[in-house]
């Protein structure tokens, strides 16, 4: 069985109690990682990407061990997920590198649950900054970055391999 490393309890509509889990993510679950990226629908890279092609660059993702993989369970459903690089050019920084919620569940706050788990994880683990690329036409989520606290540090043309549409990625930073 996989440990929870954060509950969530919650009463239902029909006065049930519920517990959401944030897990640690690990390779087995790499077929549920591609459902959750296919059924986010990205704005930007939805529209280029395979789920073959998901789960390749997941599995290679796993393989080269540079991030941490943290998934929100809601029933027995993995939801969402949140990635954590350890590191990134500057004193204590880390990198918040892939983020998603599928689309049925956006809205509800399992993003924000997510970002607040991985900042109070970095924190604990000794970094000082969080940073983060998102696209620069993607307004909503910067929308949502804006609001958890995220301040806009610079913008990169080119920054994303799409074969078309907006390469651009900005790059926001939080203190812990
Ligand atoms: C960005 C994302 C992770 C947010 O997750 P979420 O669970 O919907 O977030 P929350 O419910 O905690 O917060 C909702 C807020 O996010 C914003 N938001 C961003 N993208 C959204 C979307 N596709 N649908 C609904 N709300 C979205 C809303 O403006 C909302 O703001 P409000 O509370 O002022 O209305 C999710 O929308 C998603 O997976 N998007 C596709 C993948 C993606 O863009 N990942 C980030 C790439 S860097």
């Amino acid at each position: 069985m996989t440990q929870a490393v954060a509950t969530f309890i919650y009463k239902s509509d029909s006065n049930y109690y519920i517990m959401d889990k944030i897990i640690r993510l690990n390779k087995r679950h790499i077929e549920q990682l591609v459902i959750i990226d296919f059924e986010s629908e990205h704005k930007n890279s939805s529209k280029h990407v395979s789920k073959q092609e998901i789960k390749k660059g997941i599995q290679n993702r796993f393989d080269k061990g540079h991030e941490i993989f943290f998934g929100y369970k809601q029933n027995k459903e993995l939801v969402g997920y949140v990635t954590l690089k350890p590191f990134f050019p500057g004193y204590k920084h880390c990198e918040v590198y892939w983020l998603a919620v599928k689309k049925k569940c956006q809205g509800q706050g399992l993003g924000t649950k997510l970002m607040k788990f991985i900042e109070e994880y970095a924190k604990k683990n000794g970094f000082r900054k969080v940073c983060l690329y998102t696209g620069q036409n993607m307004k909503l989520t910067r929308k949502f970055y804006e609001k958890l606290g995220y301040e806009f540090v610079n913008e990169f043309k080119g920054y994303y391999g799409y074969p078309s549409g907006n390469t651009t990625a900005v790059l926001y930073a939080k203190s812990l």
